[in-house]
């Protein structure tokens, strides 16, 4: 939530900061600001309500005077509501100091009380907690002048997670930032450096990056780069190459990223799944920083994360537990974090989580931590914060995820996750080889599965468009089918802005069956009828009971199965596929569908009301 960006270096800051607030906007889009210090040393600040195009139009009709230093925000509001006042940058030192801030400090009221003791006549100009910190920042520089110093007095005193951006009028070429618990990553460029909420503020300009640890502020100049924990104590960095490039964050010729990101499904999984088969068996080096032997030793995985990624855990825990024979649960992160889960050494707890950045993710990887457990995370965005909090890390290769609503993530945790699964079998010997082999096969092929499920994409949008009035839809699936029923339900709700509930076909009849109305849509992900369980029969005789209740059905089905042709209104084909690989393919229809709906609405697909990206507060 809210996107940073830092730059010092040529004269075209201003260029630079809108570009990176651009690819940043996904994270937050209330209201956006820029700050920037001009080579007459002066400081200029625009901000503005409503999303980044507001402040660029502002921008055009009444140009900012351009330089080498600045900062810029684009916001998810918390502390204050969404108008040009709370919109960041907050100034201090009067006026003379700029800040920007991701994040919630805790105790702003305590600090603003004792600001106001100390100096009665300070004006405050917005309701936010930032601007607590722009002013306690400039009384601090004051003293000392400087203000790499001033900045880590400040947060040494903050509670809460934050990331923090600072400039001064009177140290042009200087950006200082600190950050705890909220993402800060730098952009090593040459005569120019970069500081962003995550890469994609600087993807345009620089491959190479390096990591900021908790509790660590950062002193970017054109031509240096120094760290240090909030004592000042030097600490070491860790460079890397981001390997996205910039056109994968572009959207191209794409009506939307949602489009462009459910078009990139079957390619998400096949990189994620590149290098990591060998001859028939799963090669996951990245699972050695585990530790010898802690596979083999587990007695328990918990699977966390939250709304999509929660789904592709509940994926999981169908997969490990068939293969691994493994006892897995899988939590909501935040219901983990706050209860008193029993967990042991032997415990493996692995997060999911497409940005790494998930605060009610991260506290409860750091939690599980502090219990004794081992922590794996499977993650998509590298230099994100909850691969270092943790163990090991199996990145997915879906490459940059804009839309807010995750898509292409999706089906790469799952991917990833079946990859792990296959690897704690094949530890634990409780699969042989050839099954191991076999079913890698399987997972193999579902990226082009994936591509011939979206040659459908034209009969979902003639569907959609049919159903702009509808004001509730019902998803039902069974066993690997009902996480994608509740994703069905979560993409629909998300975008659309349509009631829409996902339930287990089992639990129809204990409750929600009640709902069922002539008329009321629902999409039924039908099970294979080659599978060797029952299931299908199961889902054919729960469609058949609410058709007889009127219900208008919208069947996911296997090609080739004739039995749920009598009572379908709709039938969407997915090619043939075993149980647990099935998912993959089912859910691609209810990506489809929810964007193409929430269009012919004429909503913002990726960017939702409400909603930002990443959610990086609790
Ligand atoms: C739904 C969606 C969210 C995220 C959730 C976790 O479309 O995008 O439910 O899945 O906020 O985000 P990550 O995966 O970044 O931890």
């Amino acid at each position: 939530m809210c996107g940073i960006v830092g730059y010092v270096g040529t004269d075209q800051s201003v260029e630079v900061l809108l570009g990176g607030l651009r690819r940043l906007e996904y994270r937050g889009y209330d209201s956006a600001g820029i700050a920037v210090i001009d080579p007459l040393g002066r400081l200029g600040t625009r901000k503005r309500a409503g999303k980044l195009q507001v402040l660029i139009d502002d921008l055009e009709a009444n140009p900012l005077a351009n330089g080498a230093t600045g900062i810029g925000h684009t916001r998810w509001a918390t502390h204050g509501g969404p108008n040009d006042e709370n919109a960041h940058p907050h100034l201090g030192d009067e006026g003379r100091l700029a800040l920007i801030h991701n994040g919630i400090i805790e105790n702003f009221a305590e600090l603003k009380a004792e600001l106001l003791l100390r100096h009665p006549a300070t004006v405050f100009t917005s309701e936010t907690d930032s601007e607590v910190a722009a002013l306690l920042v400039g009384l601090e520089y004051q003293k000392t002048h400087d203000l790499s110093l001033a900045l880590r007095t400040v947060v040494g005193r903050l509670n809460g997670a934050f990331t923090l951006l600072v400039l001064h009028k009177d140290q042009p070429g200087v950006v200082v930032g600190a950050r705890r618990n909220s993402p800060l990553v730098i952009g090593l460029g040459d005569g120019e450096n970069f500081l962003g909420s995550d890469v994609a503020a600087f993807i345009e300009h620089t491959h190479r990056a390096m990591e900021i640890g908790q509790d660590q502020v950062v002193t970017i100049t054109p031509d240096s780069v120094t760290v240090t924990d909030f004592a000042g104590r030097p600490v070491e960095t860790r460079e890397f190459q981001v390997e996205w490039d910039a056109s994968a964050s572009e959207k191209g010729g794409w009506s939307s990223f949602m489009a462009k990101e459910i078009s990139e499904e079957p390619v998400a999984v096949a990189n994620t799944l590149i290098g990591r088969i060998v001859d028939g068996a799963v090669h996951l080096p990245e699972l050695d920083t585990l530790g010898a032997g802690v596979l083999e030793g587990l007695d328990r995985i918990v699977l966390i994360g939250c709304g999509t990624a929660a789904y592709s855990a509940m994926l999981g825990k169908y997969a490990i537990e068939k293969w691994a024979k493994i006892p897995v649960d899988v939590e909501l992160s935040h219901e983990f974090r706050y209860r008193d889960p029993v967990v042991s050494e032997r415990t493996l707890v692995v997060s999911i989580s497409q940005s790494g950045e998930t605060m009610d993710t991260l506290m409860a990887v750091k939690y599980a931590r502090e219990l004794g457990a081992r922590t794996l995370s499977i993650c998509n965005t590298q230099g994100s914060t909850i691969p270092r909090e943790s163990d090991a890390v199996v990145y997915t290769h879906a490459g940059p995820e804009v839309a807010v609503a995750s898509t292409k993530a999706f089906v790469a945790q799952v991917a990833a996750i079946y990859l792990f699964a296959l690897r704690v079998a094949e530890v634990r010997g409780t699969l042989a080889a050839s099954e191991i082999a076999s079913l890698l096969g399987e997972l193999g092929a579902v990226p082009d599965q994936l591509a011939w499920v979206l040659e459908q994409q034209d009969s979902i949008k003639q569907l959609a468009g049919w159903m702009t009035d509808t004001r509730s839809v019902i998803f039902l699936g069974r066993h690997a089918g009902y996480p994608i029923a509740l994703e069905g339900a979560l993409k629909l709700k998300e975008v659309a802005y349509i009631h829409s509930e996902g339930f287990a076909a089992g639990e129809l009849k204990h409750g929600p069956i009640a709902l069922i109305e002539p008329g009321q849509p629902v999409f039924v992900i039908v099970p294979s009828p080659r599978a060797k369980d029952s299931l299908h029969k199961k889902v054919v005789s729960n469609i058949q009971e609410i058709r007889a209740r009127g219900a208008r059905i919208l069947a996911i089905a296997e090609e080739g199965d004739v039995a749920v042709l009598p009572y379908a209104d709709t039938v969407i084909r997915i090619p043939l596929a075993s149980t647990l690989f099935e998912p993959l393919l089912a859910v691609v229809p209810l990506h489809i569908f929810a964007m193409e709906l929430a269009s012919a609405k004429g909503l913002d697909v990726d960017q939702p009301r409400n909603l930002a990206k990443s959610v990086t507060v609790e």
